[in-house]
């Protein structure tokens, strides 16, 4: 007999933006986000008490848009998925509370999950196809297996192996700033708002990328680290003279942008060209709020092209829509998913010779 479509409830209120989902397997019903960035753009950065009570305000409502948007019922639910961390202590926790009670009121259980998994996991998600009705789903899920995982946001920046669900090697990572985070703190010295990264983006279109030489950090050491606080102190000291910050003309503040959105960016590229170069991939996966920058996904193909070979040349992958790269929940309720399926195969597979009574 088939088995039914598991409908997943999601939530993620890792940093600051409360959001959840509806998922079926890989395919994404809705997809709620609450944002807090009019909230947190006078403190020029995320302020841990102020989303902890922004998501106490916003978890309700938005776990009823979320249902509705997707057009089920408590009653369709199998599970509830929420983002256990990593992320601000404060916000993570109005997350789980929701998750805990509204699993003791409708008798559902809880499926933690890691917050990165979910970046990661973010381009297997699917549309739901328009006018199938979600009980004629199936649950889709692809194989995994040997895939290298970029994830590039405003708290993470890493390369990780993926050997298959809940088997990571992370190969390199920052020791310092994430991407995002140099990219903000950036624009924060040049007056454009939080978060800076897309406006970065916007301006960077108009500017040239050659106008500024930034350094390209960590050449020098064999690793796969990253290291952005060097580009974010050369940026401050040729912003500032005298203790005081230059105002740029127009054309100026633009190939700021450019520059320094390369660099960050081809230092990326650079680690991950010695990563390809030691080790082969099946597939390349980039996730984060990083991801949806169109200039870091063109550098991210050329350099994938220039290390693939007539037998290794991994497709890069990444999320359907912008809304999957930043936080959200759809991804958690995807990598719910995949644990699932996985404790389900798992339980038929493993042999276990020693289980006794009452062990997990
Ligand atoms: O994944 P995300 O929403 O939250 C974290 O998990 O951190 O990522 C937010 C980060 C911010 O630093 C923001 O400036 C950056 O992603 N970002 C971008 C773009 N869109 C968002 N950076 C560059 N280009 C973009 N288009
Ligand atoms: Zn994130």
């Amino acid at each position: 007999m088939k088995k039914p479509p598991q409908l997943i409830l999601a939530i993620d209120t890792s940093c600051d933006d409360t959001s959840v989902a509806i998922t079926c397997g890989p395919y994404v019903l809705s997809n709620v986000i609450a944002s807090q960035t009019e909230l947190h753009r006078q403190y020029g950065g995320v302020f841990p008490t102020v989303a902890k009570q922004a998501h106490k305000e916003n978890i309700a409502p938005t776990v009823l848009a979320a249902l509705k948007r997707a057009g089920v019922t408590w009653e369709d639910m199998q599970a509830i998925a929420v983002t256990q961390g990593p992320g601000l202590a404060p916000a993570l926790e109005v997350g789980i509370m929701c998750a805990k009670q509204l699993a003791s009121e409708h008798k559902l259980p809880v499926i933690p999950i890691n917050h990165l998994e979910g970046h990661l996991f973010s381009v297997l998600a699917r549309p739901k196809p328009g006018g199938t009705p979600w009980q004629q789903l199936g649950s889709a899920l692809s194989n995994v297996s040997n895939a290298l995982g970029i994830i590039v946001s405003g708290g993470h920046t890493l390369f990780v192996q993926v050997q298959r669900i809940g088997e990571y090697t992370t190969l390199g990572q920052t020791l310092d700033d994430a991407a995002g985070e140099c990219l903000d703190k950036i624009g924060r010295m040049l007056n454009l708002g939080y978060p800076a990264g897309p406006i970065i983006e916007q301006f960077a279109k108009l500017g040239d990328p050659k106008v500024i030489t930034f350094p390209l950090p960590l050449t020098t050491i064999k690793t796969y680290d990253l290291s952005f606080s060097g580009l974010k102190t050369s940026a401050r000291n040729l912003l500032e003279e005298n203790g005081t910050t230059k105002v740029l003309q127009k054309q100026e503040l633009y190939d700021f942008c450019a520059s320094i959105q390369y660099s960050v960016f081809r230092h990326i590229t650079y680690k991950l060209g010695k990563v390809l170069a030691d080790h082969s991939f099946a597939q390349i996966w980039l996730g984060g709020g990083v991801a949806a920058n169109a200039t870091l996904r063109r550098m991210i193909r050329e350099t994938i092209r220039v290390h693939a070979t007539q037998v290794i040349d991994p497709k890069l992958r990444v999320p359907y829509s912008k809304k999957l790269c930043m936080d959200n929940a759809a991804m958690i309720g995807v990598v719910a998913s995949f644990k699932q399926a996985q404790q389900s195969n798992d339980k038929q597979i493993e042999r276990r010779p020693r289980w006794g009574l009452g062990e997990n």
